[in-house]
C-alpha cells in the first residue's frame, strides 16, 4: 500500500482510506459484527486512513472507529472526523463556538482519545468558510491540544477555493471521480501544490462505477440512494455524484466493458482516482469485508493505462459533463 503526505499535519495516509459513512446509517443495514470485520479487513490490507462524522448514525460510527482503535492499540491509524452538522437549528448557530467545543467532546469521547487527528468542516454553508471567526476557533483548538489539525469538506470547486486559500487548513475533502472530473482538473492540483492534503470522497458515485446496477435494482428504504435521488434530503451531488440514476447506470457499463479481465470496474475507478495528480487519499465506502479487501488492494495497482483514461473523458463529455460540470 502507497502512502502520500499530509504536508500540514506532518504523517501521511494510505492512498486508499476507508469511507465509513457506511458503519453509521444510510446505507441500508450493517450490522455491529460486520461494521466491525469491514473495519479490521481495511487495517489488516494496509488501510491506515479512516473517515468519518459524528453525525453517522449519530455517533454509531465514530463509536466502531473508535473501538478498531482500542483493538489495534499501538498501530498508526490516521482518523479524519467531521464536525458542524448536529443542530437543525439556524445554520449560522451550528457553527457558534459553543456548539462546535460540545461536538468535538462529543468525537473525543466517541473515539476514545484525547485529540483528534483531523477535524473536517462538514460541507459548511459558503459563507461559513470566509469567516475569518472559524479559522480562529479551530486555531485556538489546535493550540490547546484537542485536534492535530482541521480542514474543510466541501460540495463546489468554488468552496474548495476558498478554503484552501486559508494557510492553516491542513485538509480539502470534496466529490471526484469518473463522473466529477471539474476538481481534478482545477482545485485539487492546486491544493496539492499548496500543501493541502486532498481527501477525495464518493470515489464509485454511491456504486455506480462498480457497474453492477441495473435500472430495475432495489435500495432499501432507509438508504439515501432510495430517498435522496432528488435531494430531498441532503445535497443530490451526494448521492450518485448528482447523476441522474440511470445516466449512470449506461455510462458506467459503457466504461466497464472498456476494462480487461483482470480488473473489477471498481478497483479500475479506484486506481484511475489514485492516479491523478494531487491526490492523497481516496476514500471509497464499503458495506462487507469483501469490497474492503478488494478496494484497499488498489493500493498496490498498476496505475491504468490510455484506453480507460481516454474512455473516462469521451464517456464524461459525452453522457455526464451536461448534469454535473457547471453546477459543483
Ligand atoms: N459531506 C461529506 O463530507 C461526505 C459525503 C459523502 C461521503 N463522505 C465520505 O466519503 C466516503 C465515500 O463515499 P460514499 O460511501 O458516499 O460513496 P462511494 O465510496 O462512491 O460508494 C460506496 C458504495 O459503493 C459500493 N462499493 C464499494 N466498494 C465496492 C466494490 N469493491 N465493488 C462493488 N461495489 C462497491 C457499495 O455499495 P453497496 O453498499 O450497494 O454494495 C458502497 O456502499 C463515505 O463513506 C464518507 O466517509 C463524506
Amino acid at each position: 500500500m502507497e502512502h502520500r503526505a499530509f504536508e500540514r499535519l506532518g504523517r501521511s495516509a494510505s492512498v486508499i482510506g476507508l469511507g465509513c459513512w457506511q458503519l453509521g446509517a444510510d446505507w441500508g443495514d450493517v450490522d455491529d459484527a460486520t461494521a466491525m470485520a469491514i473495519l479490521h479487513a481495511a487495517a489488516d490490507a494496509g488501510v491506515t486512513f479512516f473517515d468519518t462524522a459524528d453525525v453517522y448514525g449519530d455517533g454509531r460510527s465514530e463509536r466502531f472507529v473508535g473501538q478498531l482503535l482500542r483493538e489495534r492499540a499501538g498501530e498508526q491509524l490516521f482518523v479524519a472526523t467531521k464536525t458542524g452538522r448536529r443542530a437543525t437549528a439556524q445554520v449560522d448557530q451550528e457553527y457558534s463556538e459553543e456548539h462546535l467545543r460540545a461536538w468535538i467532546a462529543r468525537s473525543l469521547e466517541n473515539l476514545g482519545v484525547d485529540r483528534l487527528d483531523l477535524v473536517q468542516w462538514h460541507c459548511p454553508p459558503t459563507d461559513t468558510i470566509t469567516r475569518e471567526s472559524m479559522y480562529e476557533l479551530f486555531d485556538e483548538l489546535t493550540a490547546e491540544g484537542l485536534i492535530a489539525g482541521y480542514g474543510v469538506s466541501v460540495e463546489t470547486v468554488e468552496q474548495a477555493r476558498l478554503a484552501i486559500a486559508h494557510p492553516h487548513i491542513a485538509s480539502l475533502q470534496i466529490i471526484a471521480n469518473a463522473f466529477r472530473l471539474k476538481p481534478l482538473e482545477t482545485v485539487v492540483p492546486e491544493a496539492a501544490a499548496q500543501g493541502v492534503g486532498v481527501i477525495v470522497r464518493v470515489p464509485l458515485a454511491s456504486g455506480l462505477l462498480s457497474a453492477k446496477f441495473r435500472s430495475d435494482t432495489e435500495f432499501a428504504a432507509d438508504d439515501h440512494r432510495a430517498y435522496n435521488r432528488q435531494g430531498e434530503a441532503f445535497d443530490v451531488g451526494e448521492t450518485f455524484a448528482g447523476v441522474p440514476y440511470e445516466v449512470g447506470v449506461a455510462a458506467a457499463r459503457e466504461l466497464a466493458d472498456c476494462l480487461p479481465d483482470d480488473i473489477t470496474p471498481a478497483q479500475a475507478a479506484l486506481r484511475w482516482l489514485v492516479d491523478q495528480p494531487g491526490v492523497t487519499t481516496v476514500i471509497p465506502g464499503a458495506s462487507s469485508v469483501a469490497q474492503a479487501q478488494a478496494n484497499a488492494a488498489v493500493g498496490s495497482l498498476p496505475r491504468m493505462g490510455d484506453a480507460y483514461r481516454g474512455a473516462v473523458r469521451r464517456i464524461y463529455d459525452s453522457q455526464i459533463r451536461h448534469f454535473v460540470h457547471a453546477r459543483w
